[in-house]
Formats: C-alpha cells, sequence, structure tokens
C-alpha cells in the first residue's frame, strides 16, 4: 500500500538520469513501480544506478538496509510500454527532450493507460499543452519537472497545461509532498519558470567566456562563492548538457521570439562538436571516470 490512496501503481517512461532517479524516489517512498525504456540494457543500466545511489544513503546512514532492498524489489521493469502503463494510476514520462518522440508516446499512453490515469511529464521545456492536445484526455496532462539528481533536489516544478483541472493539480501537489519534496505551481510558457531563468543566466555565463570578460573558473568561482550557488553557471551547464541548454535556449528564443533568448554561437559550436559536457567526458571541464577533479577543458586552459 503506497503513502497516497489514490496512486499506488506509477509507471516511468525512460530510464536514463531523469527516469531511474523518479523511479528511485517514488519506489523509496512506498509506490510500485514499473520502469519502462525501449533498451533492456538502459533498464538493467537504471537499476545498478538506483542501487548505486541508495548504497550511498546507506553508506550515510539516511536509510538502512531493509529499506534499500525494499525500494529495489518495488520497482519492476519492461521494454514494452503498452502494457508497462496498462495498469498505471500515473505516468511520469522521463523520455529523451525530443518533441517528436514524446508527442508519440503520449498517444501511446493515452491509448494504453486506464481513463483515470493521470499523465505527466517531466520535460523541462516542451510545451505541456501540445502534449496534452495529443491525447483525449487533456485534462488529466501536467508537468512534474524534477530536477537533477532527483533523490537530493527538493523541487518538483509542477506544470499546468491549459486544459488541466485543479483536481489533477491538487494531486500532483499532495503526491509531491509524499515523496518529500517541496511542489511549486506554474503555468506552461517555454522554459516554465525554472529553465526561464536558469538558462539565460547559464547563456549570459557563456556569452562572458565567449567575448573574453573572464575565464571558466572565474566566471563559475564568482557564482560559487559570490551568489552561493553549488555550482558555477559553465559546471551546471556540462552538469546538465551542453545539448540540453541549447535546446532549451531555442524553445525560449522561439516561443518569446525575442532576441534576449538567442544561444551563444559558443554554445552552438560546442554541441555541435559533440562537447556535452559530463556525458560526452568534456565541455568547459573535462570528465575522468572516478576523479572529481574539476580540470577546465584545454580549449579553454589558455584563457584562464
Ligand atoms: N542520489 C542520491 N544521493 C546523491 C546523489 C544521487 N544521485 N548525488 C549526490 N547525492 C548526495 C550525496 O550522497 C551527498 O549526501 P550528504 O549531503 O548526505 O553527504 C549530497 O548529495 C552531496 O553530494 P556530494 O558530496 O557527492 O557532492 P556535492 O556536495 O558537490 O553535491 C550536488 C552535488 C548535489 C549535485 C550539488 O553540487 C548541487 O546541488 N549542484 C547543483 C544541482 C542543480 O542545480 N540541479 C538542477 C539542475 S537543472 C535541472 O535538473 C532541470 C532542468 O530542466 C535542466
Amino acid at each position: 500500500m503506497s503513502p497516497f490512496p489514490q496512486i499506488q501503481q506509477v509507471t516511468v517512461i525512460g530510464a536514463g538520469t531523469m527516469g531511474n532517479g523518479i523511479a528511485h524516489v517514488f519506489a523509496q517512498n512506498g509506490f510500485a513501480v514499473t520502469l519502462v525504456d525501449v533498451q533492456e540494457k538502459a533498464l538493467e543500466k537504471a537499476l545498478a544506478t538506483i542501487a548505486k545511489n541508495l548504497d550511498r544513503q546507506v553508506s550515510k546512514g539516511s536509510l538502512n538496509e531493509a529499506d534499500k532492498t525494499a525500494t529495489l524489489d518495488r520497482i519492476h521493469t519492461t521494454t514494452d510500454l503498452a502494457k508497462g502503463v496498462s495498469n498505471a494510476d500515473l505516468v511520469v514520462e522521463a523520455a529523451t527532450e525530443n518533441e517528436a518522440l514524446k508527442l508519440s508516446i503520449f498517444k501511446t499512453m493515452d491509448a494504453h493507460a486506464p481513463a483515470a490515469a493521470i499523465l505527466a511529464t517531466n520535460t523541462s521545456s516542451i510545451s505541456i499543452t501540445k502534449m496534452a492536445a495529443a491525447t483525449q484526455r487533456p485534462e488529466k496532462v501536467i508537468g512534474m519537472h524534477f530536477m537533477n539528481p532527483v533523490p537530493v533536489m527538493k523541487l518538483v516544478e509542477i506544470i499546468n497545461g491549459y486544459a488541466t483541472t485543479k483536481e489533477v493539480t491538487s494531486t500532483i501537489v499532495e503526491l509531491s509532498k509524499t515523496l518529500q519534496k517541496i511542489p511549486c505551481v506554474v503555468n506552461d510558457y517555454p522554459g516554465f519558470i525554472a529553465n526561464k531563468v536558469l538558462m539565460p543566466m547559464i547563456n549570459e555565463a557563456i556569452i562572458s567566456l565567449y567575448e573574453g570578460i573572464a575565464g571558466v573558473s572565474a566566471i563559475d568561482s564568482i557564482m560559487k562563492l559570490g551568489m552561493a550557488h553549488p555550482m558555477g553557471p559553465l559546471q551546471l551547464a556540462d552538469f546538465i548538457g551542453l545539448d540540453v541548454c541549447l535546446s532549451i535556449m531555442q524553445v525560449l528564443h522561439q516561443g518569446y521570439g525575442n532576441p534576449k533568448y538567442a544561444p551563444c554561437p559558443l554554445l552552438v559550436n560546442m554541441v555541435t562538436a559533440g562537447k556535452l559536457g559530463v556525458k560526452s567526458g568534456e565541455g568547459f571541464y573535462t570528465y575522468t571516470p572516478g576523479s572529481k577533479d574539476l580540470v577546465v577543458s584545454k580549449s579553454f586552459q589558455e584563457k584562464e
């Protein structure tokens, strides 16, 4: 029995960084979770990541071994999307940030999930209203935007689509509290709030580097030491993925039609060159598996 009677069975679509974190948090808080991905290998990797992150909590004393085992026992996996959503009370879609892919997943979820199920998306910037319009239940479609790393970050940005009902919003608000998260409700406009505010700051940091105003370490140190940010904007861009940052800037630029959101040409070049940050091993910094050292990427060292 989950701590939230209305919602017992949760299906999470996509076993990447966000999907495995979302599955982790629901399972740890007593919900039965089905994790869906197109690739069996991605599901195996996600379970291994969840186990590793639970171990981290056990070693810090915030979780015991029995709770870790119970959490893992609550997670089942499948590569069959239709079957995976067939008994869901809530689906949280966390697939790749690709509009066509998400629209197709929403159509399939709508066709196979129970009529009463709420369909949520963890999208960081794609229109909730557009995804809702791909279904026959736009009033039950909502944004549930978790932050990375999901087990650590307290915020869930809840985004009302054009047709989302008050009942559905209030269910998701209360549900987020049972996940020990803090929900904040916003409306569906490009970038919502989190990324409408965060991404222009990151883009401005990249513009400052591009214009030669300061080097990578100086920009990040100023924001860490001066504004008490846990990571500087360039390190955070690497952590989020430079491709994701670029795609969100493009959504803001197109959505508001305002040149202030134009992505920095350096960001565009880095993504074109495959320098995507942590996931590709290099962005503004270079990353070596197993090492926590922050080493400025060779491309920017001479400007330090
Ligand atoms: N699972 C579980 N626990 C984790 C974890 C994970 N994946 N990652 C880190 N932790 C825990 C650690 O065990 C540690 O726990 P204690 O405090 O109990 O010791 C704690 O988190 C801190 O971790 P570390 O000591 O390893 O490292 P750190 O102090 O450098 O913190 C960080 C790491 C939490 C990532 C911190 O640097 C941070 O908060 N960075 C900013 C993150 C951020 O801004 N996220 C939002 C990105 S934007 C987004 O996600 C949305 C979007 O749409 C783009």
